[in-house]
């Protein structure tokens, strides 16, 4: 048999699938199945947009596009960054792609060579994980403070550059947590990666899942030299199954990024970017939407978890995640899989955002609504009152 890459072979195999189909096939027939897994908005095009082109009937949909994508998205794009930094961005600065994963694997991949560490705040998104260790490279994980929600330990984080230092992924929002960083811990990062020639990448999927703060990190950044931005159409515009994201970089890496772009994807979806061309007539309709429905469940979530005896939320401001601490449960895969069974709810384990967050599971509170959450933390309170 020919040998796989060992890189790819000591990656931990993705959960999502796996706790999806747990609730799809192994929960409890007695009662309803409610999600808090899937990391996904309520809303869909279909709720909030109608659509008067024929997509499907545009011969252009079926064809490949240019490398970097639609110079509308990318315009679209561009005035959006650009209202947010104090340098100027233009369509030139960024290709679509298939995803803000994409993106980032992308990026990393135009910087690592075998052996380059990047650093990046745990909890972490595994997707992270997988693409530095995919490409070769070491993750060197550094732990947020649990106690002031999950935010950064900047002296840490510097104190472990070294000269094998390449970059650091700042994802803020943040999954798992649904914390954003303090500007000013933004604002010394970027500071350090200037002086000391790093990449800092900073993923920006849930920019517009921001609730009670007025909150700008790109406004930290005074150009695009030591930056790369990678972002996504997904969660804003509930097109997660589109695959549309983009990078935002300096013009001096285009070139060899469309080499990158080209031999992965040749270009993002067609027919995705004929899709999002349409929405982006009309953004504001989409993020209302979505940003109220997340905002209107996580009121609720606030208010349910205050009153719980076993569960412990720092409560954050951002994306639509909470990191939630299981006061007595130190498994919280077996956890996971006990709840499912027993009350059809899906929570995703600490454990997989990192080793040490055995003891909290994550709650996507997106796509569910306030009465779910009611219903779906009462049943997750009764579950660990009968079983501890
Ligand atoms: C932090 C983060 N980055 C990237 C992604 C992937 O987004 P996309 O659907 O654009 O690939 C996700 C999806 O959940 C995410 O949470």
């Amino acid at each position: 048999m020919a040998k796989v890459n060992k890189n790819i072979i000591k990656i931990k195999t993705p959960p999502i699938d796996y706790f999806n189909n747990l609730l799809k096939y192994k929960s409890s027939s007695d009662i309803s199945q409610i999600s808090f897994g899937h990391g996904i908005p309520m809303h869909t095009p279909v709720d909030y947009h109608q659509f008067k082109n024929s997509i499907l009937l545009e011969p252009n949909s079926y064809k490949y596009t240019e490398i970097k994508g639609y110079y509308e998205i990318r315009k679209f794009i561009s005035e959006k960054i650009d209202l947010k930094t104090s340098f100027d961005v233009n369509p030139d600065n960024f290709i679509i792609t298939s995803g803000a994963n994409s993106a980032l694997f992308k990026s990393l991949f135009l910087h690592l060579e075998e052996g380059d560490e990047v650093i990046i705040p745990s909890p972490v998104y595994f997707n992270h994980v997988m693409a530095i260790e995919m490409i070769g490279g070491v993750v060197v994980e550094i732990n947020s403070n649990p106690t002031n929600g999950f935010q950064l330990d900047t002296e840490k984080i510097i104190n472990k550059i070294n000269s094998k230092t390449k970059a650091l992924i700042i994802n803020s929002p943040n999954n798992p947590t649904g914390a954003i960083y303090d500007m000013n811990d933004i604002k010394k990062l970027s500071q350090i990666c200037k002086k000391q020639n790093l990449m800092l990448i900073l993923d920006y999927t849930y920019d517009d899942f921001v609730y009670d703060a007025d909150y700008n990190p790109l406004a930290e950044f005074s150009d695009l030299e030591n930056l790369i931005i990678v972002g996504s159409f997904s969660k804003t515009f509930g097109i997660t199954g589109l695959r549309l994201g983009y990078i935002c970089a300096s013009s001096h890496l285009m070139d060899n990024l469309s080499k990158i772009q080209d031999t992965i994807s040749i270009c993002a979806p067609a027919i995705s970017q004929n899709i999002l061309l349409e929405l982006i007539k009309d953004p504001n309709n989409a993020i209302r939407k979505n940003h109220l429905s997340a905002s209107n469940s996580r009121i609720k979530l606030i208010n349910e978890l205050k009153k719980s005896e076993y569960l412990n939320w720092q409560i954050t401001n951002g994306a639509f995640y909470a990191f939630v601490e299981l006061k007595n449960i130190h498994d919280s895969w077996k956890f996971c899989e006990n709840l499912i069974s027993n009350q059809s709810i899906l929570l995703l384990p600490g454990s997989i955002f990192g080793d040490e967050w055995n003891s909290y599971v994550r709650i996507a509170f997106g796509s569910v609504t306030p009465d779910e959450v009611e219903e779906g933390i009462f049943r997750i309170n009764k579950y660990i009152a009968d079983t501890t």
